[in-house]
């Protein structure tokens, strides 16, 4: 199974860059989503993003060129997938979006093509459940920005044919991804790990162990993260690492994942992080 062919459904973040990494690698790419101005702005910002490599001298014009003449846009689902070897759903994370957009990819797509899911935190066997062939569900999960960051975690639920993990796999590497693999399971390797260490440090924030700006480069420099856990968090968005932590929280049992009082005193005066200008830290204009 060879994957050349690829649709991405839902033009926003993630699916732009998604989008524009296949493109790169010679892949032909329908890019799908509700809205028709949304499409259109993420095949500019495709474009734009392009355009910068080629300023910095890390795209050659031709290869701008002719990845910007593989990819095009759809409002029409059946006619962006019809062709597609592997589809990639980045649309909201929610499981009732993302199961009824599977249903009526699974209509119209091969039955051996790969129906992936760029979820950062949703079960991947929920997502297949009641799909036809769920064998071909795998979980591919993709950092913002996709082009510059090097990770894809590969999800595979108990029922994923191997075959279809390695093929993807490859595809992976084709995109110049370094890949992991990761068993279905709550948070996945990375939701998990960076989740449960940015809870503990808001914690020690609570309870007055260090300053913010102490603990994180209590990580920085002592263990050589790019960024500290409280910074991270401001990045990523206090009110979505409360519902993933909430969500850990519960499906794996362990109140080391529950947001502490300080978050949700934050999350409730409306202190996000960078989008709205104060979170850990200040975030001007
Ligand atoms: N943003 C991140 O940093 C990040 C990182 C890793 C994974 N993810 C995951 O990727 C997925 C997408 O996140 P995002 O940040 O790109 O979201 P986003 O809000 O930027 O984009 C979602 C897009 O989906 C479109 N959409 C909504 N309903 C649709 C439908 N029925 N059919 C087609 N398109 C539809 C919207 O118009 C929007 O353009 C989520 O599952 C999220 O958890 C996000």
């Amino acid at each position: 199974m060879q994957i050349q062919r690829v649709a991405v459904i839902g033009a926003g973040t993630m699916g732009h860059g998604i989008a524009q990494v296949a493109a790169m690698s010679g892949q032909q790419v329908r890019l799908y989503d509700v809205d028709g101005q949304v499409v259109d702005r993420a095949i500019g910002r495709v474009r734009q993003n392009l355009d910068k490599g080629v300023e910095k001298g890390k795209v050659a014009t031709a290869d701008r060129d002719a990845a910007v003449a593989r990819l095009s846009g759809s409002t029409d689902l059946s006619e962006a997938c019809a062709e597609a070897d592997i589809v990639i759903e980045a649309v909201p994370e929610r499981l009732d979006l993302k199961q009824d957009l599977f249903r009526k990819v699974a209509s119209v797509v091969r039955e051996d093509c790969v129906l992936a899911t760029n979820t950062s935190s949703l079960s991947i066997a929920r997502i297949a459940r009641g799909l036809p062939h769920p064998a071909r569900v795998v979980g591919t999960h993709f950092f913002n920005p996709v082009h510059i960051m090097q990770l894809l975690e590969l999800v595979h639920h108990e029922g994923t044919d191997p075959a279809v993990l390695e093929a993807v796999r490859l595809w992976g590497v084709a995109l110049g991804k370094e890949c992991i693999v990761v068993r279905d399971s709550p948070g996945f390797a990375t939701s998990r790990l960076g989740v449960c260490l940015g809870m503990e440090a808001i914690r020690m924030l609570e309870e007055g162990v260090a300053s913010a700006e102490d603990i994180d480069k209590a990580m920085v420099l002592g263990y050589r993260h790019p960024v500290g856990p409280l910074r991270l968090t401001d990045l990523v968005g206090l009110d979505v690492r409360l519902h993933i932590g909430t969500y850990l929280a519960t499906e794996l049992k362990n109140p080391a994942f529950e947001p502490p009082r300080l978050m949700r005193e934050m999350v409730a005066r409306g202190e996000l992080g960078q989008k709205t200008g104060k979170g850990f830290y200040a975030w001007p204009g």
